[in-house]
């Protein structure tokens, strides 16, 4: 294996900056390749980030030899089409969440990259997060007691628009899977990843869920609930509940610190990230990709179809099929 695993970008948009970025910050890889649909957007791509391949169309780079490893950074239906694309040319495949946008697709892929011996994990680059990393230790050091609930709330407020990602239903816009599936993850992370009981609630309009809440009841008796919204400002925050205090994560998407809560004391945990915060999630991947893993064991695709299994069944409860799934 080359000393530097060498990275194509799939899909030049808003997120791919921030993923150019963070591989310059990461040692044992680089961005060789860009592919857009365009010429000129793949190039522009390229010289922004002095990156030496411009591809202009996805088949193009797939077909390459000048990338080992791709990163899907595209909308969520097209991330089961591009992964089997570039998992069929031997590609190595780091995907944007949520991983696809049901679980019978996330369970299809797994299976094209057995078949064809290379490695996929979902960038669920939250549960990399140093801070995320030691709030579970501390969870499972029994510090707070044991633990009997979880809370996750993400939401925002974005403008709603029927030609967004976040809005319009072709592109499986909405809550649930733009921000409640890391809500699903930072509950999996403390509780795992198998709840008896799933209760939910949600606003949709125009076929995407503007706002969406879920109960979830787990063996033992711990129940979460989170908070997923694309409407409305909230502070996007953590809590696990013990029986002897809790953990408050600020911000946990990006977490650089966190709370611990016994007997009426408050103890910070300061643990920054290194750049940007998708740093130690490229690590890993390049990590199990020189050691011939088709697999994370921090990430698993196990986890990754669990927490899809978990939103097919609220999307189920919300009434919330998108448009290409009848
Ligand atoms: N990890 C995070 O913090 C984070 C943050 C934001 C988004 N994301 C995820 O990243 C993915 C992309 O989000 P984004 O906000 O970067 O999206 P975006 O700005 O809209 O960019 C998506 C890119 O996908 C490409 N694409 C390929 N086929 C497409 C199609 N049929 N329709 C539209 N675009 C298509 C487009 O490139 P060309 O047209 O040039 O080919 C476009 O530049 C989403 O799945 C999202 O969930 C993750």
């Amino acid at each position: 294996m080359k000393d530097k695993i060498r990275w194509g970008i799939v899909g030049p948009g808003s997120i791919a900056n921030r993923f150019a970025n963070a591989v310059k910050n990461v040692a044992g890889a680089e961005v060789t390749a860009v592919a857009s649909r365009s010429a000129d957007r793949a190039r522009e791509f390229a010289d922004k980030h002095n990156i030496p391949n411009a591809f202009a169309s996805y088949e193009e780079m797939a077909n390459s030899t000048a990338v080992d490893a791709v990163y899907i950074a595209t909308p969520h239906p097209f991330h089961k089409p591009y992964a089997e694309l570039f998992l069929k040319a031997k590609k190595h495949v780091l995907c944007e969440k949520p991983i696809c946008v049901n679980a019978k697709e996330a369970i299809d892929i797994t299976e094209c990259a057995k078949q064809n011996n290379v490695f996929l994990m979902e960038a669920m680059w939250t549960r990399f997060l140093p801070a995320i990393e030691e709030a579970v230790r501390v969870a499972q050091s029994g510090e707070i007691g044991e633990i009997r609930g979880v809370r996750a709330e993400f939401c925002f407020y974005s403008s709603p628009s029927p030609t967004s990602r976040l809005y319009a239903p072709e592109l499986a816009g909405g809550a649930l899977l733009d921000v409640g599936v890391y809500c699903l993850n930072f509950v999996a992370a403390f509780l795992g990843n198998d709840p008896e009981e799933i209760r939910s609630i949600a606003n949709v309009q125009n076929g995407a869920d503007y706002q969406t809440d879920v109960l979830l009841k787990y063996q033992g008796g711990a129940i979460a609930s989170i908070s997923a919204a694309v409407n409305v400002s909230k502070p996007v925050v953590g809590y696990v509940y013990g029986t002897k205090g809790y953990i408050r994560v600020p911000h946990f998407f990006g977490a650089t610190e966190f709370f611990v809560n016994t007997n009426n004391e408050e103890r910070r945990v300061h643990k920054p990230y290194i750049g940007d915060g998708f740093e130690e999630q490229i690590e890993e991947a390049c990590s199990c990709i020189r050691n011939g893993k088709t697999q994370s064991d921090k990430m698993p695709m196990s986890e990754s179809i669990k927490i899809m299994e978990q939103m097919d069944a609220v999307r189920k409860q919300i009434q919330l099929v998108y448009p290409f799934e009848v």
